[in-house]
């Protein structure tokens, strides 16, 4: 076999059958995968493959000790101090109108539950428009930018997979209007899958079977990618995060940014009370003194369906992945300095591998596993988190499977429903059925509304208000 230090390093880690093919491959391919190979750190799929694989035998290694529901602040609707929301409102519109904040999508998945081949922010939403996920997000930051005097920066973590796409389509698209001097795109890390003995796997030949790091890398590309040092430079120091599945998010969200402002907190996150016990979400728990957040697969079933004395349940506080982050706790574990790093999951996985001959196999079981991070874990590591209630019907309603729950079909609903309650509270007359549906599709444009307030104002300066009828879109 060829010599060279790459070829050698693998070797010495136990890892040769990666060059197995190399001598055949034709020199461009051989350069590719030695390319693929200097990404991989030799030293750290090692210490993950004997804590996460050797040891244990598949089964979720969650530490349950201790562990208690998360306290959060309740919305005014719902015992919370009315006063203290003021109060972050009012806090989080001032740090907009300074320039400190700068919106954050990450765009890294692979949407295969979706069923969709493209980047899933190309994927279509809106009720009357068809918007893709992109464009909604994008006239969401565009109108804050306008409604408090300051651009917002807006920077997006794409996959290697996805990345050329992603930008060809915002340049398709004229950026949606945002000056795109102002749109950030960076690719997350990949890690390579090991088979159950520990073996880095061979997609073909010629390359690793490398797959996206988890929303997790996103705080490591951050930091890699000279973002944190952009964000340094222009006086941001607020990332308001979001996931591109759900465009019901409120990417800029004044009362949000206000409490992790006032109480001085590197990471704040949303919570909705869970719709019912079996409900896919993660979990706000404490632990050791820690708020942290447990998956619902890592949580046994039987404590997620634990109710308190007042008959709800008791592990209520889901976790809907919105979070605002401080631009030096991010820095801080991207370095992963002692003590504060993110720790790896293990997904295991069917994954496309070649056999002894170079052939391509195409497993009926898992015959490997994944490694990623999940952003959430760096909450026990933050300085004063806090976690905030918000209304699910005006902050969550993910595309997430082709039909049934979280599918285009429950969103486009849910957005018709916020249209509706909008122009209701405005005084306008609209027909719903009881769950708040209008009759008729109607369309609000973030860029006349994007959330009570932006819409509320925009109405009131339409000299002659519009009936409600089907077709109706607002811009
Ligand atoms: C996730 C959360 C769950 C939360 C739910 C809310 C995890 C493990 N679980 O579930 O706690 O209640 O969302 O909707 O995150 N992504 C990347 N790079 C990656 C992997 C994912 O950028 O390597 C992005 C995706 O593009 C997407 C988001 O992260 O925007 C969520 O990923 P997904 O795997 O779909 O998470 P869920 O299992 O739906």
């Amino acid at each position: 076999m060829a010599h060279h230090p790459i070829i050698e390093a693998f070797q010495r880690a136990g890892q040769a059958q990666v060059f197995a093919f190399f001598d055949r491959l034709a020199p461009d391919a051989q350069q590719r995968l030695l390319a693929e190979a200097a990404e991989v750190d030799l030293a750290e799929v090692e210490r993950l493959y004997r804590s996460l694989v050797a040891k244990s035998d598949g089964a979720a290694g969650v530490n349950l000790a201790g562990l208690a529901p998360a306290p959060y602040e309740k919305r005014p609707e719902h015992g919370g101090d009315a006063a203290d929301w003021a109060r972050a409102k009012a806090a989080g519109e001032a740090a907009l109108r300074a320039g400190r904040v700068a919106a954050f999508t990450v765009a890294g998945g692979q949407g295969t539950r979706l069923g969709y081949d493209g980047p899933k922010g190309t994927f279509p939403v809106t009720p009357l428009r068809q918007k893709p996920l992109f464009q909604v997000f994008a006239e969401k930051i565009r109108a804050a930018g306008v409604r408090y005097g300051r651009p917002l920066p807006w920077f997006i973590m794409t996959s290697h997979a996805n990345h050329a796409a992603t930008e060809a389509f915002f340049a398709a698209n004229a950026h949606f209007g945002l000056d795109r001097a102002r749109v950030h795109f960076f690719r997350q890390g990949r890690m390579p899958a090991v088979d159950f003995n520990g073996q880095i796997m061979l997609e073909t030949p010629g390359s690793l079977a490398l797959s996206p790091d988890g929303h997790g890398g996103s705080l490591r590309a951050l930091d890699r990618s000279g973002a944190l040092d952009l964000m340094k430079r222009e006086g941001i120091d607020t990332l308001s995060y979001f996931q591109v599945d759900n465009p019901l998010v409120r990417c800029i969200d004044p009362a949000f940014i206000g409490w992790h402002v006032l109480r001085g907190s590197e990471m704040t996150s949303k919570m909705v009370p869970k719709a019912y016990a079996e409900e896919k979400v993660g979990h706000f728990c404490m632990q050791d003194g820690k708020s942290v957040v447990v998956e619902y697969s890592d949580l046994p079933m039987a404590m997620q369906r634990e109710t308190d004395a007042g008959g709800g349940l008791r592990y209520i506080a889901g976790s809907i992945a919105i979070h605002v982050l401080d631009r030096e706790f991010v820095r801080r574990m991207a370095a992963g300095a002692e003590g504060a790093a993110l720790p790896f999951h293990r997904a295991d996985k069917k994954i496309p591998t070649v056999d002894a001959a170079g052939g391509a196999v195409k497993p009926a079981k898992a015959n490997g596993v994944k490694f990623e991070m999940f952003v959430f874990d760096a909450l026990p590591f933050a300085r004063n988190p806090v976690i905030i209630e918000t209304l699910r019907a005006d902050d969550f309603s993910p595309v997430k499977n082709a039909e049934g729950l979280d599918s285009p079909q429950t969103c486009r609903d849910d957005q018709l429903r916020q249209f509706a309650r909008w122009l209701t509270a405005n005084g306008a007359a609209v027909a719903t059925d009881p769950s708040g549906r209008p009759a008729v599709t109607v369309e609000v444009s973030p860029l006349f509304g994007y959330d009570e307030d932006s819409f509320a104002d925009a109405w009131k300066n339409l000299p002659v208000k519009p009936a409600v009828t089907d077709g109706l879109y607002l811009a």
